[in-house]
């Protein structure tokens, strides 16, 4: 199985960025968890950070016929990325978005997700563990639709 695993604006900076919300780990320590899983259950992992929501198209598109499926914390582009939003409906593949912290117990305008709906399903609130959460539901979904046949 194949993962794209795409992080948006400003989650380069995990470890310093506001350590209260979001924890002290930084992005390539939960990226390297992140591997760590993968490796133990035969997943290939292609892990893009980008604070331009085109780069983040870009690696969606040319996630087409190698990608399996989609794991994606967009960082504030949950609230206003609609061109992210359609990219994720035109390539069609199964696809969790992740948040580290649970963006319902935060301020108002941060409730609202444009990412969520073209998503299998939302995981936010536990923190780093919310990306390994989502990457065993894709490939849960993924083991079961292989099953079928
Ligand atoms: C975030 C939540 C977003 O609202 C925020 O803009 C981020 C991080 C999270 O992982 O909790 O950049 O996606």
């Amino acid at each position: 199985m194949n993962v794209l695993v795409l992080h948006g604006p400003n989650l380069n900076l995990l470890g310093t960025r506001e350590p209260h919300i979001y924890g002290t780990m930084t992005l390539e320590e939960i990226n390297a968890r992140l591997e760590e899983w993968a490796a133990a259950h035969g997943v290939t992992l292609r892990i893009i950070q980008s604070n331009h929501e085109g780069v983040l198209i870009d690696a969606i598109h040319q996630a087409r016929g190698w990608a399996d499926a989609i794991l994606i914390n967009p960082g504030a582009l949950h609230i206003y990325g609609y061109a992210l939003r359609e990219a994720l409906a035109a390539v069609n593949l199964p696809a969790v978005e992740v948040h580290l912290s649970n963006v319902h117990a935060r301020e108002e305008w941060r409730r609202l997700s444009v990412i969520a709906p073209v998503c299998k399903g939302v995981i936010q609130g536990f923190g780093w563990r919310s990306y390994l959460l989502g990457l065993e539901a894709l490939y849960a979904l993924h083991q079961e639709r292989a099953a079928q046949g």
